[in-house]
């Protein structure tokens, strides 16, 4: 993972009342007590954002937003936007999560919108890219993940550029209990940070963490973050659990 700190990431999904929210934030609170050298952040569902920004004030643990919408306020029944997370002490967002793009249709163009919002509004976009396995198996990791990418960052002010997440998450490996192999995620991160690079700058790409997501768990974090572009992991199922979460932190920590 190079000198970047490692960011380490529970994304809870459609997971979680306000009240499971403060046991387990409570929980893993205690768990991570003396752990160091890691950067840990959740994105709780909407309704439990308040609850969480509750139960972390003044703790170690960032709190993030698993979507937003692009616009600043208007008619859009049933949206949330930067200005309302913002308002709750929320710091970052995810943007074009897999499930987002396959099961609520959101495009590159839709993707970008959002990615540029939530920067204005200092909330650091995580966006999220990958293949489906179909994808992988016809040669087209690498045109799909550029695709993406650039469709969200080309032409982001450099000076922003530095505080983005990427998260490397190969469709066929969410929640399957698939994982790419370290060599396989490496692969795709080192051509990700390469991208980056053209994208936004060598020391943008030398600065922005790339997350591998996709079935984490406390037995494979550490072998894949010990590989050189893996600097975080982007969790959902093993962070809806105190003891796995922690496991994973631990397992990275330095
Ligand atoms: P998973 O999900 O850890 O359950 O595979 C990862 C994600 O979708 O962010």
């Amino acid at each position: 993972m190079g000198d970047r700190r490692p960011l380490i990431t529970g994304n809870w999904k459609m997971h979680k009342t306000a009240s499971a929210t403060r046991t387990l934030l409570t929980q893993l609170g205690k768990q991570l007590h003396g752990v160091g050298g890691v950067d840990v952040t959740v994105a709780p569902p909407f309704t439990a954002l308040g609850a969480a920004a509750e139960t972390l004030a003044g703790g170690g643990i960032g709190l993030g937003a698993q979507n937003m919408h692009p616009a600043e306020e208007g008619a859009f029944t049933g949206e949330i936007s930067a200005v309302m997370l913002v308002d709750l002490g929320v710091q970052f967002v995810l943007v074009g999560h897999s499930e987002r793009r396959a099961i609520f249709g959101e495009s590159d163009e839709l993707v970008g919108r959002k990615l540029r919002t939530a920067l204005a509004h200092d909330l650091i976009p995580y966006l999220c890219c990958g293949e489906t396995r179909e994808q992988r198996e016809s040669g087209d990791t690498e045109p799909v993940i550029e695709r993406q990418l650039r469709a969200a960052l080309q032409g982001l002010p450099r000076q922003r550029a530095g505080d983005i997440v990427v998260a490397y998450e190969p469709v066929w490996a969410i929640g399957t209990g698939l994982t790419a192999s370290p060599e396989q995620a490496q692969n795709a991160h080192a051509f990700i940070r390469g991208l980056l690079a053209d994208l936004l700058g060598p020391e943008n790409a030398a600065r922005i963490r790339i997350q591998y997501g996709g079935s984490v768990k406390p037995g494979n974090a550490a072998e894949l973050l010990s590989e050189r572009d893996i600097d975080g992991a982007l969790i959902g199922g093993a962070s809806l659990d105190a003891d796995s979460f922690a496991g994973i932190i631990r397992a990275v920590a330095r």
